[in-house]
């Protein structure tokens, strides 16, 4: 658990996994039950981080270089959108964080010691609790390639799905406080898991309305 009085929850998952649909329904439910709650999401989530954000997925450049952009990214957005808001007591929900980083600057750019590095520079954020949603890998690269505009990020993706699937399992192994839920049946059965975690997390640390 991180030291201040909120609760940091990010989702995590590979491109296409319904992870952006099932944590803003969350959001949406949490908001509704009467909680302060944020979503936010990456690369972005900060003035600064949506600027650092087109520069990555416009351009191109070495794996080190966009390891660092998107720690800069992280950093500014951390310290910019998430903290005020667990000092305050709220609930801060990320679409993506640092997992993604270990994943794909780290585990699939084969660059995982550098990523960790720059991960410690800015002070090893640590989010209270992690999802990881999951989809068969079928269905995945069906989803990716029927999708309509798409980016060299996007396309990477699709090209290492593989070795995104057992980083993130990876992560998984190497941090606490993770649970993986599959969205390969209904959506509001996801929905539902990450709900009910949410709820025990609500109570552990002490979350008032
Ligand atoms: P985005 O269009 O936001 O996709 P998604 O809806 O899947 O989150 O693009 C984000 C892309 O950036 C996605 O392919 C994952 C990638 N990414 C990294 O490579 N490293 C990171 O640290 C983060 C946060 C995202």
């Amino acid at each position: 658990m991180n030291d201040t009085p909120g609760l940091f929850l990010t989702f995590e998952g590979i491109d296409f996994t319904g992870k952006s649909t099932i944590s803003k329904k969350v959001v949406e439910l949490l908001h509704k039950a009467g909680y302060r709650v944020h979503w936010t999401r990456e690369p972005g989530g900060s003035a600064l981080a949506e600027n650092i954000r087109n520069v990555i997925i416009n351009g191109e450049m070495d794996k080190t270089t966009e390891a660092m952009l998107f720690a800069a990214a992280r950093n500014d957005h951390y310290q910019n959108t998430v903290l005020p808001r667990l000092h305050n007591g709220e609930i801060v929900i990320s679409d993506r964080f640092y997992a993604s980083s270990y994943v794909y600057q780290g585990v699939v750019a084969d660059n995982l010691d550098t990523v960790k590095e720059l991960h410690r520079l800015i002070g090893n954020p640590t989010p209270d609790h992690t999802f990881l949603i999951t989809v068969t890998l079928a269905a995945l690269a069906e989803r990716m390639k029927n999708r309509e505009g798409h980016n060299r990020l996007d396309d990477y993706a699709l090209n290492n799905l593989t070795k995104m699937s057992t980083g993130f399992l990876q992560y998984t192994q190497e941090h606490d406080n993770c649970t993986t839920v599959s969205n390969d049946g209904l959506v509001d059965t996801a929905i539902y898991a990450c709900l009910s975690k949410i709820n025990t997390l609500i109570k552990q640390k002490g979350i008032t309305l």
